[in-house]
């Protein structure tokens, strides 16, 4: 087989067999195919797109380049929930002790923040003493005893993806559907989910600008979890503005903590009970969606969702009276609020640029190994929607000098938009994709 050929095939739009997608991941993560090539390949599916056989050909291959995790000893089925990316997403903070609390076990595995998004690693991490890296044993024994842990994932899996997306980051490759959607399957199948939940972000803070391309790279996914034997279901939701007032790390701890007591923001909460309710569903807790709804708003009101959280993070080695005493968090040694410059309805908040404000206060990285500050960012106090008056104070800036500070409050200024008029608040929930 010659790896030229393939990238004829592709140019063409072609479908390739199972062989052929094999040979390729394969021999690209052995270093026997050159980058050259495999970047002509990814920019001829950039083009062409990949027929649906393939693309869930080339997820399993991906798979089974590296180690795959398997929890045959809970003997209960893994519903794993995953997120494309957005600015204030702390949604796994708030949703994974929530759905345990259901009785629902949870093994998760999460990133690091890059670019405008933030991570739920680094959220996590800003409580004092967590560990994100627990061994394989560790981990599976959390689960086991907790019903929930949330890790860092391993570079045992899916090394082909690691490899690629590398690649695919300096090539302009990133943003096409297939590829998109073969990387972030293959590592759900790998971390051993047997039911996905996906949240597909659209809109100005989000991988996806529009909505039919968020579409089409839920229905690739959901495609794939059919082809493969991992029945998967996505909710497209919005991410035109932040989700929740808060962006920056030890910010979204304290505003999951507060979803968790019942008394976060309205969008954050709406979207953990929907992503909830299609979790405990697929786990055989519920038997609808309104059952579903049913059962996490009752769990919500139990206090058990605050009581799991306390239990992994003292079980993965943090400060759990972060709980009760948010004080015991890192603070900014630079608070200071930004004022509305005029009476008027909010129009828009931009999420890209509130979550580049937050990157350039130190709350994010631009590359990975770069250090962050976990106390800086951005607290809004209001939604697109709001009504507001001259003088009212719409955000606060967190930062570590008074120089970075005032530059994100300028910033900040810009990314609101204003309307004399009322505006209706948009909605968070767009689409649900399933079969
Ligand atoms: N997230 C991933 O994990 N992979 C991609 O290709 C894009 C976003």
């Amino acid at each position: 087989m010659r790896m030229y050929d393939l990238i004829v095939k592709a140019r063409e739009g072609a479908e390739l067999s199972r062989e052929e997608v094999r040979f390729i991941v394969r021999e690209y993560t052995a270093g026997r195919i050159p980058d050259y090539q495999m970047a002509a390949w990814c920019m001829a599916v950039y083009f062409r797109g990949l027929p649906p056989k393939t693309t869930a050909e080339l997820t399993l291959a991906m798979v089974d380049s590296g180690a795959t995790l398997s929890w045959s000893e809970l003997d209960t089925v893994i519903v794993d929930k995953h997120s494309t990316g957005g600015v204030g997403d702390k949604t796994t903070l708030v949703l994974v002790p929530w759905v345990a609390a259901t009785g629902v076990k949870i093994a998760k595995m999460s990133g690091r923040g890059l670019g405008h998004t933030g991570g739920t690693l680094d959220k996590l991490e800003a409580i004092p003493g967590f560990r994100s890296d627990l061994s394989r044993d560790e981990f599976i024994d959390s689960v086991q005893e907790t019903g929930l842990a949330i890790v860092g994932q391993t570079n045992d899996l899916v090394p082909a993806d690691r490899k690629l997306y590398a690649l695919r980051d300096v090539t302009a490759t990133v943003d096409s559907i297939p590829l998109i959607a073969s990387s972030i399957m293959s590592k759900k199948i790998a971390a051993g989910a047997d039911r996905i939940i996906l949240d597909v972000k659209v809109g100005k803070g989000a991988f996806m600008q529009d909505l039919s391309g968020a579409r089409r790279l839920a229905e690739t996914m959901v495609d794939i979890g059919r082809k493969t034997g991992r029945n998967t279901v996505a909710l497209i939701t919005n991410m035109d503005q932040p989700l929740g007032f808060s962006v920056g790390n030890v910010l979204e701890v304290r505003e999951a903590i507060d979803t968790l007591r019942g008394k976060g923001p309205a969008d954050l909460t709406e979207l953990c009970l929907a992503l909830g309710a299609e979790m405990v569903v697929q786990a055989g807790k519920a038997d609808s969606l309104p059952a579903g709804r049913e059962l996490m708003n009752k769990t919500l009101a139990t206090g058990g969702p605050l009581e799991k959280l306390r239990q992994m993070i003292t079980r993965q080695g943090g400060e759990a009276g972060v709980i009760d005493d948010p004080s015991i968090l890192p603070t900014a040694a630079v608070v200071q609020e930004v004022v509305a410059t005029k009476t008027g309805y909010i129009e828009d908040i931009h999420a890209r640029t509130v979550g580049l404000i937050a990157m350039g206060l130190g709350a994010g990285r631009q590359r990975l190994e770069d250090e962050i500050d976990l106390a800086a960012g951005v607290e809004l106090l209001v939604k697109v929607g709001d009504a507001v008056q001259k003088g009212d104070i719409i955000a606060r800036v967190h930062g570590a000098t008074e120089d970075k500070v005032a530059a994100a409050k300028a910033q900040v200024q810009e990314a609101i938009s204003w309307s004399a008029l009322p505006v209706v608040a948009p909605p968070l929930l767009l689409d649900r994709v399933s079969r």
